[in-house]
């Protein structure tokens, strides 16, 4: 054993006590509530947002960008909701209630608070893209969340790194990041996101797909999810940290009976590097509304 290697039971300890980590914010609970509702109804996404007037105004901000298309016209909630989508909406809204829990600095992996975002939003906007390619777009947003916050698991270990004084070594890129986890802790970001997500009540699909994105071949059931995050993953890599996709045997080999292979995924590439806010708004835009750059508006 590696010495101060941290044994297995400590995780659920570590996990359930990081400060403000252990509890989210109210609005974004109840909006995790919908995300398990298939139905996800209008009246439930309008009652939800009624109560947090920032985050309804941070979701109009965003539906009013050129990127929908429907610029100037989104007055209202329900008014976005009949023009952009239930789906799409509650996405948007589960976005800007997790940026100010995922936004920071990880100072134990000597990440910046923008870096970690960025990843974050180009995993979540591949994810979305891939999963439309696997023949599924009514699933594109529920991959959206699922590559938004499949590092979870980071915040978590970094509140102990910090706490005990311990960096990663190297820090960056993200590359191999979970080998030097398990050298120094233990233990990964997949297992302490997995628990992580099961303490915050996230949708089954969601803790599997943060459980497994290293891993993909060992998931159970809904394998296309858990790919698709993988894939963003990957790209995301590629498209900030100029990675190569034959840094991933491995996954690529996986990869080849879905018919994607290292040129697809460089062609992925082109697709995030965008603003973070045209990410967000092409991951989730429905089909049929036209797509065009316009100022950015910020999330936060
Ligand atoms: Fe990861
Ligand atoms: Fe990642």
């Amino acid at each position: 054993m590696v010495e101060g290697v941290l044994p297995q039971y400590v995780l659920r300890d570590l996990v359930s006590t990081t400060g403000d980590l252990a509890a989210l914010p109210t609005t974004v609970v109840r909006l995790l509530d919908l995300l398990k509702d298939q139905t996800c109804a209008a009246d439930k996404v309008a009652h939800v947002l009624d109560q947090d007037g920032a985050m309804t105004a941070n979701v109009l901000k965003l539906s009013n960008s050129a990127f929908y298309g429907v610029r100037g016209t989104v007055g209202t909630t329900r008014q976005a909701l009949v023009l952009l989508g239930n789906r799409a909406v509650l996405t948007l809204a589960f976005a800007t209630g997790m940026v100010p829990v995922m936004r920071r600095n990880l100072t134990g992996y000597g990440i910046d608070r923008d870096r970690y975002w960025q990843h974050a939003l180009s995993s979540a906007m591949t994810a979305g893209v891939v999963m439309s390619d696997l023949g599924a777009p009514e699933r594109s947003c529920e991959a959206f969340t699922a590559g938004l916050v499949h590092d979870i698991g980071m915040l978590a270990l970094d509140s102990h790194l910090a706490t005990n004084g311990m960096k990663l070594v190297p820090a960056f890129p993200l590359f191999n990041v979970n080998e030097r986890e398990r050298e120094t802790l233990g233990f990964d970001h997949t297992d302490a996101g997995a628990l992580l997500a099961e303490n915050w009540g996230f949708p089954a699909p969601l803790a599997a797909a943060i459980r497994y994105h290293h891993r993909p071949w060992a998931v159970p059931h809904d394998k296309d999810l858990v790919l698709a995050v993988m894939v963003g993953d990957m790209v995301a890599q590629m498209a900030d940290d100029h990675l190569q996709p034959e840094a991933w045997p491995e996954e690529l080999d996986y990869l080849a009976p879905w018919g994607i292979d290292a040129d697809h995924l460089r062609q992925l590439v082109d697709s995030v590097t965008l603003a973070p806010e045209e990410t967000l708004a092409r991951a989730t835009r429905p089909a049929g509304l036209p797509c065009q750059p316009s100022t950015p508006v910020s999330i936060s």
